[in-house]
């Protein structure tokens, strides 16, 4: 029987070029301007520290580590995406699996970051406990994912974007989004929606202390090149960063 991991697995399979091609060409605004500044900005100084990207995808972070002079490992369930990796970036280690079980030795890594990838994790706190095991102790362990409270505002269609339905906060569970919509490659891929409670007892009761939580604005070059991004990421919380320490 197919398990929601591998319905992911498949579907970031079948877009992993357009993926790429999406990351590397500087369309990916919310990765560009939101995401990426707020991660490297929570992870601080990485040189000479072995870092872990989980679900690293085609590696596009992986590499941004890399130029900052980081040891670096990739992790990620599809395999075309690690395909990817790969053949763009030399300079670090990727690796086809699974976060519930790394081929990694305890203690192995100083840094584990996730961006945009905890949301799939159907089974958090395996997931959690595993990330726990391969850090050093006091190692930093920093995720990115869409902002909670933000997944369950909808666009009322016709509307401005600052009106909004507001959907259940509290109801955990699956649901999915849609990518590359009205092209041939559109899929829809799904995640699980968690309060933000759940993310923070889960890390606790995971091994791990809260260091930081950001919800970051973009920076400021977005007004000039998506004004209308920019406004809405004045108002609505996008992103939701942590920063945990292995206990
Ligand atoms: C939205 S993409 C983000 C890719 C990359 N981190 C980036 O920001 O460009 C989510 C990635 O998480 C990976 N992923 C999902 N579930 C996973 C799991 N259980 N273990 C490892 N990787 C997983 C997917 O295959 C996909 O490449």
């Amino acid at each position: 029987m197919e398990s929601p991991d591998d319905g992911v697995k498949s579907a970031y399979n079948s877009i992993a070029g357009k993926f790429f091609e999406f990351r590397a060409t500087g369309r990916a605004v919310y990765n560009n301007y939101l995401e990426m500044p707020a991660m490297l900005s929570m992870l601080g100084d990485v040189r000479k520290k072995k870092v872990l990207d989980i679900g690293c995808g085609p590696g596009i972070n992986a590499e941004a580590l890399l130029k900052r002079g980081a040891i670096v490992y990739g992790i990620d369930i599809s395999e075309s995406m690690i395909e990817i990796a790969k053949a763009n970036i030399k300079k670090a280690n990727f690796t086809v699996g699974s976060v519930y079980s790394m081929p990694y030795k305890s203690g192995f890594f100083d840094i584990a970051f996730a961006s945009y990838s905890v949301e799939h994790f159907t089974r958090l706190a395996s997931a959690f406990k595993e990330i726990r095991r391969v850090l050093k102790k006091g190692g930093i362990f920093a995720f990115s994912r869409s902002n909670p409270l933000n997944e369950v505002t909808h666009r009322i269609p016709g509307r401005p974007y600052y009106i909004r339905k507001f959907g259940n906060y509290f109801k955990e569970g699956m649901q999915s989004h849609v990518w590359f919509k009205g092209t041939t490659s559109e899929i829809s891929i799904s995640f699980v929606h968690r309060t933000l409670q759940t993310h923070i007892r889960t890390a606790i009761k995971s091994g791990f202390e809260i260091m930081d939580y950001a919800e970051p604005k973009p920076i400021p070059a977005l007004k000039k090149l998506d004004k209308r991004t920019y406004n809405k990421m004045q108002m609505i919380p996008e992103l939701s960063v942590f920063k945990l320490k292995a206990a």
